[in-house]
């Protein structure tokens, strides 16, 4: 991959557009099941839950969350409309049946009122958030007082050896993490970090991993 063709890699991971960006959301939603699913195994959607996601592609794992239970109900946050409209095809039944939404938002400001969500969470997308501090605290905003917060990321260590990651990624480490939630005014409750089957880049084994972070707001 030439750094033209890594430029572009990231500018459609970062907010899919186009024709490419529907490609993009289905290698996304091929490429990162494992870190999709563990993020979801530690969310644990269960009765009642209202849960929001902000990221959420094409909302290819939305079914394996509202289909635990008819009183669950899950809203998607976008910033790319094209991921909005992808994901309102994938996932008819739930919205028909009410059990899920999906917003197009300018990734800043959240269009749902205080105290809505008893769970937040968000796979991939802390690589791009442009003022932390923002989007944290409107995940406090609209998480109830007891909310949880799952955040999944590929480490560090792993994105930078990866070459579209230098073009717009803010990269972390578990530690960076939890230092940014605690400075933004959550408890870090756990940290997770799971091994992934190894994925081919360019011809190139890459080992994967991934990190699986929950918080609440901090009393
Ligand atoms: C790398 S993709 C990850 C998609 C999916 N969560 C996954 O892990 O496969 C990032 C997604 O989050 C969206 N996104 C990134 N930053 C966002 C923000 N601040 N607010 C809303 N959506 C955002 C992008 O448009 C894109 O659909």
């Amino acid at each position: 991959m030439d750094e033209q063709q890594s430029r572009e890699m990231a500018a459609q991971l970062r907010q899919p557009k186009g024709d490419e960006g529907i490609k993009t959301g289905e290698w996304m939603s091929d490429g990162n099941k494992t870190i999709i699913l563990d993020t979801l195994s530690t969310l644990n959607a269960e009765t009642n839950d209202r849960i929001l996601e902000i990221g959420m592609g094409n909302g290819h794992f939305v079914s394996e969350i509202v289909s635990i239970d008819p009183s669950i109900s899950y809203s998607g946050c976008d910033f790319s409309e094209l991921m909005v409209e992808e994901s309102r095809k994938n996932n008819q039944e739930w919205i028909a049946n009410q059990q899920a939404e999906f917003v197009h938002t300018n990734g800043i400001s959240l269009p749902f009122d205080e105290h809505t969500f008893t769970k937040l969470f968000t796979v991939n997308t802390i690589y791009f958030w442009e003022d932390q501090w923002l989007v944290l605290a409107e995940f406090k905003r609209v998480l109830k007082t007891e909310g949880l917060l799952v955040i999944g990321l590929r480490p560090k260590r792993l994105m930078e050896n990866i070459p579209f990651t230098r073009f717009g990624f803010n990269l972390f480490s578990k530690e960076d993490v939890a230092d940014l939630l605690t400075e933004n005014g959550f408890e870090v409750l756990s940290v997770a970090e799971n091994t992934e089957p190894a994925f081919e880049l360019n011809g190139k084994q890459i080992i994967m991993e991934n990190l699986v972070i929950t918080a609440k707001k901090a009393v």
